[in-house]
């Protein structure tokens, strides 16, 4: 399926496009946000991807657009690395695509019988190795946390005997686990939350979305925009205190957030008027993944970048702890 470009008007309307300004598409994808930009004024895009299927789209942008636009192969979170400075402004649309749900051989979906992979790039261990190696108290934090998964311990307790077995190396495998371990009940498919949360963990989603936010407040010029459209609670929740503490407020306190005092550094973004947009009613029947975006928007400040809070993120294994295990 194609990737349909979510909320790109309102995008659009926080972005403003303008003539001779650069904007860091740091989520690529299918292109839909950079050609839109592309489109609407004669500005620069710099697109960015950790995936390197996204090449052949971004091909065709460069011809079609000659010298306006152009693609590095990077996560985000290095956007600060890859010579990128004083840029007009930084979107993110936050998650997997279309077309990596897509395709069986990613492992994304458990409804499409492929490789345990799940990984966006193509460095690092896959959603099979952490399947493999996490300890069981491992698999029940990552379940709570990432899945926010209720019977957590139940799927973990499942995983840890089937791999006894031997390796679990594909999705019907763990989707049939999980099934076993949790059983059907109500619409969604009982491994929905265990995928997310291997997708999550496996990606460094969470820990990529704080460190990108702090990137682009790192390359942001004053007057820039931020914007960033996320699709569940715990991105939303990140980009929600991120905002908040660097436009001077005090962020409150979750249980695996704890309250993070904020007196000192001068404001180094305000926000937008509306704090956060949803998508419309339109919009959600003509493509139901929408239904969950929340797009937030802030104006960077001429104050210098924030400390580094860490405090916001809740990371509970970090993946670089299974390096090895490829
Ligand atoms: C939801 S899609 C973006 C779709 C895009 N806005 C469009 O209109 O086509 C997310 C894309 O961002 C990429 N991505 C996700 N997290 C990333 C990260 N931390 N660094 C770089 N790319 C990332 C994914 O590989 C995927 O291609």
């Amino acid at each position: 399926m194609k990737h349909y470009p979510v909320m790109l008007p309102e995008v659009l309307s926080a972005l403003g496009p303008q003539e001779g300004e650069v904007y860091v598409d740091g989520t690529f994808g299918n292109g839909g946000y950079s050609e839109g930009f592309l489109k609407a004024a004669n500005c620069k895009v710099i697109g960015l991807d950790r995936d390197p299927n996204v090449a052949p789209r971004a091909g065709q942008l460069s011809a079609q657009y000659d010298g306006r636009f152009e693609l590095i192969k990077t996560p985000f979170s290095k956007m600060d690395e890859v010579g990128l400075e004083a840029v007009d402004a930084v979107i993110l649309d936050i998650g997997v695509s279309s077309m990596q749900l897509d395709q069986a051989a990613r492992g994304f979906s458990f409804m499409r019988s492929g490789p345990l992979d799940m990984r966006m790039g193509d460095t690092g261990p896959t959603a099979a190795d952490a399947v493999k190696s996490l300890s069981h108290s491992d698999l029940i934090r990552i379940f709570q946390v990432y899945g926010e998964e209720r019977r957590a311990r139940r799927a973990a307790d499942f995983i840890i005997r089937a791999r006894e077995e031997g390796d679990i190396v594909t999705t019907e495998q763990l989707a049939d686990i999980v099934e076993k371990a949790l059983g059907r009940s109500g619409k969604i498919h009982p491994a929905t939350r265990v995928f997310q949360a291997l997708r999550i963990f496996v990606n460094d989603e969470l820990g990529e979305l704080y460190r990108g936010l702090c990137a682009a407040e790192a390359i942001l010029k004053p007057g820039g925009r931020l914007i960033v459209v996320t699709f569940h609670s715990l991105e939303d929740r990140i980009v929600k205190s991120f905002l908040r503490r660097r436009a001077g407020e005090v962020v409150g306190g979750s249980r695996y957030a704890p309250e993070v005092k904020h007196e000192g550094p001068e404001a180094s973004f305000a926000q937008g008027k509306r704090s956060v947009i949803k998508p419309s009613k339109a919009e959600i029947s003509e493509n139901p993944r929408s239904r969950s975006a929340k797009l937030r928007f802030a104006i960077r400040s001429d104050a210098p970048v924030f400390p580094s809070d860490d405090g916001l993120l809740p990371i509970v294994v970090h993946v670089s702890e299974l390096e090895g295990a490829r």
